[in-house]
């Protein structure tokens, strides 16, 4: 199993068990059950300072990588704004206490109710998607609440990819306004004139899971261009940065990134602050996942399946995206892995895929504590309750002690919106 995999503070017990934060993941699944996201609190907070480090008020969390309460205290604790694209991921890091000063509100199609809440609130900054926002922002103003701070979210007509960018056919995107039109011109000329809006800049987002830091460079150099001229006090690069799922991947440090970004930046002459969003980069190798096994099929000469207790439910990014993850036993994280298994959830679908081609040791037995890293961003958040499958509880460990910031659901969880048969 590549440990570099692993959450910052894991570690393996004399016995060979894997151990987060000082604790047995073993005993972590008998304390709360399976499936569990197991989050290193330690590794979480030391990717936020890193962005702070490099950004400082320029470092944003995107919450959509992964949000409760506890996350949103966290990332705000160590210094970060937060990214929110919805009401409810609003309404969540408000909850946690998050002051609505340092959120930055995106989403492609914000409602009347959702800019009326963030502008009553005093919402630090609006990323404005769309003609059609601008004038609900206008006639918001008009009820009169305070104009808000915005920025103008551009579509530059590059899009990075995981081991490349480009810099055709992007402009076919349902975010932001095209530059190539004068679309974005436009919108820069309205929100000057606008008296409902303060424009504070342009933000950009080229892409998720992007291996290359030059690509950063790349839309660094893009986005100040077209700012050129317009003496803006922000441009935002969004989010994007990638991680290492499997073994020999390999995706830049925070610390290149940074590095990176702040060169093209002063190459482009810009004087502003610079924000960036990431949620990946984050969270997700500060989590992994802990299933049992529960149902083992052999097929001779076809392959073996694994069947674990969760599935698509809490981790859809191998059936959306065809993405790999590794796996491994708890008991024995440096076990030979000499079995071809696929390990398969237990929703009634053949495409309930967690790992496609995964490896686990030949003495894997029925009920073995099953792990898969890197699970940390986009699992919890884009988990369902297909099935009716109870999502899975939540813990942050950090130097031997654990908290739990996510039950585990009940069966009446599941019928709590449902009004009943009558
Ligand atoms: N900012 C904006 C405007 C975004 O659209 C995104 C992600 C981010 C920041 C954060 O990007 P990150 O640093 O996490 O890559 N569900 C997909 C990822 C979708 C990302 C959408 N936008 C996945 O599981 O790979």
């Amino acid at each position: 199993m590549p440990i570099e995999l692993l959450p910052e503070n894991a570690s393996i017990s004399r016995e060979g068990e894997l151990h987060i934060g000082d604790i047995s993941t073993q005993s972590l699944a008998a304390e709360f059950g399976t499936p569990l996201f197991v989050y290193d609190e330690e590794h979480l907070r030391q990717r936020c300072r890193e962005v702070v480090a490099g950004f400082g008020k320029g470092a944003v969390y995107a919450t959509k990588a992964f949000l409760c309460t506890a996350m949103a205290r966290l990332a705000h604790e160590e210094g970060m704004r937060l990214d929110v694209a919805t009401g409810g991921e609003y309404h969540v890091a408000r909850v946690a206490g998050v002051p609505a000063s340092d959120l930055v509100f995106h989403g492609n199609n914000k409602s009347e109710r959702e800019l009326r809440i963030a502008l009553a609130d005093g919402v630090g900054q609006v990323v404005v998607d769309s003609f059609d926002e601008l004038a609900r922002i206008e006639s918001l103003v008009e009820t009169g609440l305070e104009p808000p701070d915005v920025l103008l979210r551009i579509t530059p007509g590059i899009e990075a990819h995981t081991h490349e960018f480009v810099r055709t056919g992007q402009d076919d995107s349902k975010f932001g306004f095209t530059v190539s039109t004068g679309a974005a011109s436009e919108a820069v000329e309205r929100a000057r004139a606008s008296n409902s809006v303060n424009l504070r800049g342009v933000h950009a987002h080229i892409g998720s899971q992007v291996f290359r830091a030059d690509s950063f460079a790349a839309a660094v150099d893009v986005i100040c261009d077209f700012a050129r001229g317009d003496d803006f006090a922000e441009v935002s690069l969004g989010g994007g940065l990638g991680v290492a799922y499997v073994a020999g991947e390999e995706a830049p440090r925070i610390a290149d990134w940074v590095e990176v970004i702040k060169q093209a930046v002063e190459r482009n002459g810009f004087q502003g602050m610079v924000s960036v969003e990431p949620g990946r980069a984050i969270t997700a190798a500060a989590a992994v996942t802990l299933y049992t096994a529960g149902t083992i099929k052999h097929l001779p000469g076809i392959r073996t399946y694994v069947a674990v207790d969760g599935g698509m439910s809490d981790n859809p990014r191998p059936v959306l995206y065809g993405s790999g993850y590794e796996t491994f036993l708890a008991r024995d994280v440096t076990a030979e892995r000499g079995m071809p298994v696929r390990l398969v959830g237990k929703h009634c679908e053949t495409g309930d895929v967690l790992v496609s081609d995964g490896w686990l040791p030949e003495g894997l037995e029925v009920d073995d504590i099953v792990v898969t890293p890197v699970t940390g961003a986009y699992g919890h958040s884009m988990g369902s309750n297909y099935n009716k499958v109870l999502r899975p509880a939540v813990v942050f460990v950090r130097d031997g002690t654990v908290r739990q910031v996510v039950r585990r659901e009940t069966y009446d969880d599941l019928l709590l919106t449902d009004l009943g048969p009558e």
